[in-house]
């Protein structure tokens, strides 16, 4: 028989590992959560309203809808109505949602929780209704704050055709805590996607995502002011007309605009390298010059063109 004693210092050692165990994943969390907040961080860094080229309508309607309720709560309240919880930006891709959302975010000076829709999912697994409750509670108790969803249809895709358990409960969960918001007036949602369609229709609902501002391919002038935004600190030659390559550039998304002034740069960096033997030329003389604009201009496709073909062009 195994004495009493040897019995207790073994329950002991166990309750010590485990007390130890314990600790250990207390101390994961919590820097986990340190790690979230730096991300949410990283995140919104570097977007301002500034560095977001036309969509001034756009700029104009989230700062009312999401600076509004955040900076005077009771604006609402004091007219007899609820202000606007939730806001989903749509239109095609690269088109500046993502950069949008992130600059109200910054600019609006509050607390804000972002999910970075399918790559914060997967460092989920199994835990991500938790995770979301998390989320919520932390911006309810810093209010005001911002939750920011991007990419919403990987968070909350149309249940009907879920096959899996914990996708759907993910998107009731979301529901749930959408519905809970009513109390908290100075939290507000904002959600990104590319497909509208895709998402969950109950998040349509009023008191849920009812408020949607559209994004969509920008004009010449927007183009012009994107162009300008993103050769904002690029040595420009003077025979460089931004207002010219915006206008043969229709069809190019914000994204293919900024992909377009990187590669003009990557041009010059190209044309720096001498052809025969001799120094290269001062980085200080390097300008970006029209014709590096038009070389990448061959190489970067707009957006439509490169997922159907060119049956646009
Ligand atoms: N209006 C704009 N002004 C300046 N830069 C822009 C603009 N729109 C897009 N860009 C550039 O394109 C990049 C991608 O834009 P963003 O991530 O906001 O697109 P998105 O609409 O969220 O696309 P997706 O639907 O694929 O998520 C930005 O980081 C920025 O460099
Ligand atoms: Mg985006």
């Amino acid at each position: 028989m195994i004495p009493t004693k040897v019995l207790w210092l073994a329950g002991g050692a166990v309750a010590a590992a485990g007390a130890g165990a314990y600790l250990a994943y207390r101390e994961r969390r919590r820097r986990e959560a340190e790690g979230d907040t730096r991300t949410n961080r990283a995140y919104v860094e570097g977007a301002a309203y500034s560095d977001i080229g036309g969509l001034h309508r756009e700029k104009a309607l989230i700062r009312e809808v999401v600076e509004l309720p955040i900076r005077e709560p009771d604006l609402f309240a004091s007219l007899g109505v609820t202000a606007h919880r939730g806001i989903l930006l749509t239109g095609p891709p690269g088109c500046g949602k993502t950069l949008l959302a992130r600059a109200a975010s910054r600019e609006s000076g509050a607390h804000f929780e972002v999910v970075a829709g399918p790559e914060i999912l997967s460092k989920w697994v199994g835990e991500s209704e938790a995770n979301l409750r998390a989320i919520f509670h932390r911006a309810r108790e810093s209010s005001p704050a911002i939750v920011f969803l991007d990419e919403l249809d990987s968070i909350a895709p149309k249940r009907a055709g879920l096959q899996q358990h914990h996708e759907v409960s993910l998107v009731t969960q979301l529901l749930t805590l959408m519905d809970g918001m009513e109390q908290f007036p100075g939290v507000v949602v904002i959600g990104a996607t590319n497909r509208p369609d895709g998402i969950d229709s109950a998040l349509r609902r009023p008191g849920r995502f009812d408020y949607e501002i559209r994004i969509g391919m920008p004009n010449a002038d927007e183009r012009r002011e994107i162009l300008e935004v993103h050769t904002r600190n690029m040595p420009l030659g003077d025979d460089v007309d931004l207002g010219d390559i915006s206008a043969q550039t229709a069809g190019y998304t914000g994204a293919d605009l900024a992909a377009l002034t990187r590669e003009a740069a990557m041009e010059t960096v190209r044309r720096r390298r001498p052809v025969v033997s001799g120094p290269p030329t001062p980085v200080s003389s390097l300008k970006v010059g029209y014709a590096d604009f038009m070389s990448a201009m061959e190489k970067i496709e707009p957006w439509f063109r490169r997922i159907d073909g060119g049956r646009h062009s």
